[in-house]
């Protein structure tokens, strides 16, 4: 009898003390003890509501601090993955045994491509004597200071910049030019915010540019005012000049890298009014940019795309090529110098919207994931036509661009040529000119009397007529 119970003690007791669990009872355990908070799948339970454990950094670096966060717990404000948390997780120290707890993080540091180091068999032996005499949850800066999460690797190193005072309307030749400072940015981040000058100024970034892998690598550069990124000696892409940024201006290049460092600058300048710079690249296998600048805070709408309002130049027109609100899925927009905008729709053959003030945000589709229609920036939209009015033979035959980017339209009519020419005219106005070849007139819709003062003009071939829309 004695014996026996001997006997069942001992082996009761085994499997707590000495138990190493197959990654099978290992995944039970967690599926037992942490599941209903961090998922099945360790994404967060209730929709990402808890904070994952697939892809945390928290089980990164010193295996202690995740043995710390199971025994004690942890309250309070937590960054998990970019995302603030502010919840509380209750200590598990007195439910789980060491072999428990051993087996769980082994299994939470090696799933879902999680590269956690493993627990050593004594280690939350270890853990739970070093702070046995703490009887709350574990904050997240105090688990910082005692185990910092690891470096997260830079694309930037050892990144100085140096700031020069002076009025340019170009990129200078920085070499000729006394640096006010220079600064070691740990960060490895372009970031214009280390000028204590607002306007007249300019920055030069120098580094390496850690490229994983060898291949091509694609930069793409904004700036407001200037700026140019250099590879290796070689200037990869440059916005020149004096302008805003908003995506107008940008320029992207490619550029041959080695695996490793590669010398990096960056040369930027600002003359007057606001500033800015935004350099991302990206390469084979990668689906979005990766940013060198800081990324623009988060706006508190759920807009999934960043706001480039296209703007014309001082005497260029900017086109817009992608679906407009209020016009037709062939819709083409054209902003004008001085401020006047307008929609031709190539289905229907016929201007359909004009408007003043800003052109249209580009962002939507600046990636090309966005979707749905972008409706014009500007106001004071004036629906023109939105019928198909020409005779049913007419077809849109394309259209071509004047040296300053204005329009011109082409549709065949039977054997007639109907020219449809745009342009900005006068402070608040656009002038259109019309013209048709061919025997018999033909009617054109204008559109909104207000503002043409017709509603439809009757056109005689070998007559052009010109037409001043007046959006004010
Ligand atoms: C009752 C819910 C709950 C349970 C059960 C739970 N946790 Fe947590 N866990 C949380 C919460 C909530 C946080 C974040 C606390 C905060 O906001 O300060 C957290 C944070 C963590 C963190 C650090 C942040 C992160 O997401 O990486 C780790 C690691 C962790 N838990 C591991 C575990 C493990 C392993 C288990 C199972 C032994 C477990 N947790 C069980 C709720 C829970």
């Amino acid at each position: 009898m004695r014996i026996t119970s001997i006997f069942l003690v001992t082996l009761m007791a085994l499997p707590a003390l000495g138990a190493r669990f197959s990654p099978e009872e290992a995944e039970k355990l967690y599926n037992t003890y942490c599941s209903a908070c961090h998922a099945l799948d360790g994404k967060g339970a209730t929709g990402g509501t808890f904070p994952p454990l697939a892809g945390s950094e928290w089980v990164l670096g010193n295996p202690k601090r995740s043995v710390a966060i199971v025994l004690n717990g942890l309250h309070g404000p937590v960054a998990v993955g970019g995302k603030e948390y502010n919840l509380e997780m209750p200590p598990q120290g007195a439910v789980l045994k060491d072999s428990q707890i051993t087996a769980i993080l082994n299994h939470v540091h090696s799933s879902w491509g999680n590269l956690g180091e493993p627990i050593p068999p004594d280690l939350v032996r270890t853990v739970r004597s070093e702070f046995a005499s703490r009887d709350k949850p574990w904050t997240a800066p105090e688990l910082l200071k005692l185990f910092p999460l690891p470096k997260k690797k830079q694309t930037l190193e050892n990144l100085i910049s140096r700031i020069y005072k002076g009025q340019w309307n170009r990129i200078p030749d920085f070499s000729k030019i006394q640096a006010e400072s220079v600064e070691e940015e740990h960060n490895g981040i372009i970031d214009i915010a280390v000028s204590p000058l607002k306007d007249k100024f300019g920055i030069v970034w120098e580094g390496e540019f850690v490229a994983p892998s060898k291949g091509e690598y694609l930069f793409h550069l904004d700036a407001d005012d200037g700026a140019r990124v250099i590879l290796n000696g070689k200037t990869v892409a440059e916005v020149s000049g004096q302008g805003p940024m908003n995506g107008s201006r940008s320029k992207t290049g490619k550029v041959e890298l080695n695996e490793g460092a590669n010398r990096f600058r960056v040369e930027y300048y600002e003359f007057a009014g606001l500033e800015g710079i935004s350099l991302g690249w990206r390469t084979k296998g990668m689906d979005d940019w990766e940013l060198l600048t800081p990324a623009k805070p988060k706006s508190k709408s759920k807009k999934k795309f960043p706001d480039i309002i296209l703007t014309p130049g001082s005497d260029k027109t900017v086109i817009y090529r992608n679906f407009i609100d209020g016009t037709t899925p062939r819709g083409i927009g054209f902003g004008f110098p001085g401020g006047v905008n307008l929609a031709y729709s190539a289905d229907n053959l016929a201007p359909e919207l004009v408007w003043t003030g800003p052109f249209i945000n580009a962002g939507r589709h600046w990636t090309g994931r966005g979707q749905g229609n972008e409706p014009p920036a500007g106001d004071k939209v004036s629906k023109l036509t939105s019928t198909r009015f020409l005779p049913g033979e007419a077809r849109f035959k394309g259209y071509s661009l004047d040296k300053q980017g204005n329009p011109t339209f082409k549709v065949s009519i039977g054997a007639a040529m109907l020219t449809d020419s745009w342009k900005p005219g006068e402070t608040g106005t656009l002038v259109r000119t019309l013209s048709l070849s061919g025997e018999k007139p033909i009617e054109i819709p204008l559109g909104n009397a207000e503002i043409t003062g017709a509603e439809t003009i009757s056109l005689t071939p070998g007559k052009p007529a010109t037409i001043t829309y007046t959006l004010k």
